[in-house]
């Protein structure tokens, strides 16, 4: 099924703090050659004609500047600006609130991933427009050997490696399934650290999409000076 006959909402949460990067300007605020990293995000996911429908969630004191980033990148489609919760997993949530019933799809992505590639979006969607699956996640095979470590000093236990993947977004899911997922979370107090593990909590199937590692979240300094070298290189 070809990602033009489905309709995508997509949800960006940009409602962090930078607190882990050591900067009083949120990660998605801060500008790399002359724009934001929520506009550089956001340009990526232009190139896509499913999206029909724009959700951002982002703090009180960001919310005109946001406005206008939105607006300027994607100026014929539907778009809300809203304020999200202490947590991405709120800041999501209180997104879904204004997705409208056209949506089939729910794309969530991360406001500070902005490497993410066309190609991958498609993909993606692709994917979770499957009959036979929820919702579709990009993800990386684990590089590294990953440890279960108890009290942040012993370790349980060690999982193959070929079946640890490192979650990234987007993640894409149907959209009542995804409803369905945050309204059991909420209700329920359960937290995750991704969209598709609430999805899993309430038996959803997700696939994979192979994604790359240059689709990584600007989280730490290093990882800022990196995305300034690639995008001043493009
Ligand atoms: O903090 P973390 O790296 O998990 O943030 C991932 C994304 O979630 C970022 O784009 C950030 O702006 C967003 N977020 C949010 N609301 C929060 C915390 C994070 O929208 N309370």
């Amino acid at each position: 099924m070809g990602s033009g006959s489905k309709q995508v909402a997509l949800v960006v949460p940009a409602a962090g703090s930078g607190t882990r990067m050591g900067e009083e300007i949120p990660k998605p605020y801060l500008t790399i050659a002359g724009k934001t990293i929520l506009e550089h995000t956001l340009l990526q996911f232009r190139q896509v004609d499913a999206i029909h429908e724009l959700i951002v969630s982002t703090s009180e004191f960001f919310k005109d500047q946001t406005c206008e980033i939105v607006a300027s990148v994607f100026g014929d489609i539907e778009l809300t600006v809203i304020e999200g919760g202490a947590e991405r997993q709120e800041s999501v949530f209180k997104a879904l609130q204004y997705v409208s019933d056209s949506a089939e799809l729910i794309a969530i992505h991360d406001a500070v991933r902005p490497f993410v590639s066309k190609q991958l979006i498609l993909e993606c969607i692709n994917e979770a427009s499957n009959p036979g699956v929820d919702g579709s996640i990009l993800a990386t095979p684990a590089k590294d050997t990953i440890k279960e470590v108890e009290d942040a000093k012993y370790v349980v236990e060690t999982p193959k490696r070929e079946r640890m993947w490192q979650a990234q977004t987007p993640q894409i899911f149907k959209r009542e399934v995804l409803l369905r997922a945050y309204n059991n979370a909420t209700m329920r107090k359960l937290m995750g650290t991704d969209d598709s593990s609430l999805v899993e909590m309430i038996g959803g199937k997700v696939s994979v999409i192979k994604s790359t590692t240059d689709n990584f979240k600007i989280t730490y300094p290093l990882d800022f000076q990196l995305a300034k070298l690639i995008l001043s290189g493009k």
